[in-house]
């Protein structure tokens, strides 16, 4: 068995953020979510990984995850434009052969481990596995309509009007027989080949498929309050007392992680948190559910619930909530008068 994981396409709703870096490279609790997806991987018994890549930020996924030996995946690349996700497969083709495989989206992060869902799938001489979470918004997702059995009825992908809440999730198991469904399917409205078409295509044709309910949590980190929930999942399933950068004059309380060359200086850090290395926070509140990137800098201010990312200045700022920001960027006061200075990005996002 392989697996291919998606880390292409635009990431158009994390703008700016996403014309300089990958949208599955954004960090949660200080590690980009792709790394999530490919621990997931590495602890199933899968080696062989194919990762889809988009022309303009291929190279920055590249640079991260390189041949995949940090995880001891044997890694190869394969560009892709962003017509789909049954596009993405089909580019792959090449790379997956005969073999069946388990296809990641490289921003999806779940709280459960790929291995049950292998063993089903094998198990049971399946030809497509997908997984369902209920959904609050269920005109956003591809959507499973179930029989009383648990035998899938219909999936439509972004039904407007929905038959159901339960969304497929960004992970998927197939056998080589999904390469024939594909062969079969036209474009959606939206101008791509979605995949939950080449599923429902290989239901009409007689296959094998099920469907499994995650009893854990899943996010769809496709937008900034996304990545905040994923950041506070994550920080508070993963994040132990950890103290090794120098704290002076200060308080830290349960679980942070403070990495090493971080020094933190009449302030006070509250858990779950996790402060970057070479980090310098000074008269300053660190709020639970932040992370702090590499080399940022933050005085005189409070932060609660918030994702910076590396080498970030934050100064003199009373009040930061619910906010992401990029790497090198500057937040600060202006002392002189109430005015407002700005020196944003295209797409930004700034609410005063
Ligand atoms: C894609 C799939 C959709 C699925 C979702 C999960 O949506 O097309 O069926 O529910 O991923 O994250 P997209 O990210 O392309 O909007």
């Amino acid at each position: 068995m392989k697996a291919l994981v998606l880390s292409g396409g635009k990431g158009t709703r994390l703008r700016p953020l996403t014309f300089t870096c990958a949208k599955q490279l954004i960090p949660v609790a200080n590690k980009p979510i792709l790394g999530y997806v490919l621990d997931q991987v590495a602890a199933t018994s899968i080696k062989k990984v194919g990762i889809i890549t988009a022309n303009e930020t291929g190279q920055f996924v590249e640079d991260y995850v390189k041949d995949g030996s940090s995880w001891n995946l044997n890694v190869c690349y394969i560009p892709q434009e962003p017509l789909g996700l049954a596009h993405a497969v089909k580019t792959a083709r090449r790379f997956l052969g005969q073999d069946s495989f388990v296809m990641c989206l490289g921003d999806n992060v779940t709280g459960q481990g790929l291995e049950a869902f292998v063993k089903k799938f094998k198990n049971e001489h399946l030809d497509a596995l997908i997984i369902l979470k209920e959904v609050d918004n269920p005109s956003s997702f591809g959507i499973a309509q179930l029989d009383e059995k648990g035998n899938i009825v219909r999936l439509v992908e972004k039904p407007k009007t929905p038959m159901g809440n339960l969304a497929i999730i960004g992970t998927y198991l197939f056998s080589a027989k999904v390469h024939e469904a594909i062969e079969r399917i036209k474009p959606s409205w939206r101008g791509e080949l979605e995949i939950t078409d080449a599923i429902q295509e290989m239901i009409n044709m007689g296959f094998s498929v099920k469907a499994e309910i995650l009893n854990s949590w899943w996010l769809d980190t496709g937008k900034k309050d996304d990545i905040l929930s994923a950041n506070a999942r994550i920080l508070d399933e993963y994040i132990q007392r950890d103290v090794k950068g120098t704290v002076t004059n200060s308080t830290v309380d349960g679980r942070v992680k403070v990495e090493p060359e971080a020094k933190i200086v009449n302030s006070t850090i509250r858990g779950p948190c996790v402060i970057g290395k070479g980090v310098l926070v000074e008269n300053s509140f660190i709020g639970p559910y932040t992370s702090i990137g590499d080399g940022s800098k933050i005085y005189n201010s409070n932060l609660e619930y918030c994702v910076v990312q590396d080498c970030v200045t934050v100064k003199d700022i009373e009040r930061l909530e619910d906010s992401l920001i990029g790497k090198n960027a500057k937040v600060t006061r202006n002392q002189r008068n109430r005015t407002i200075k700005l020196h944003v990005g295209d797409y930004s996002e700034v609410e005063v």
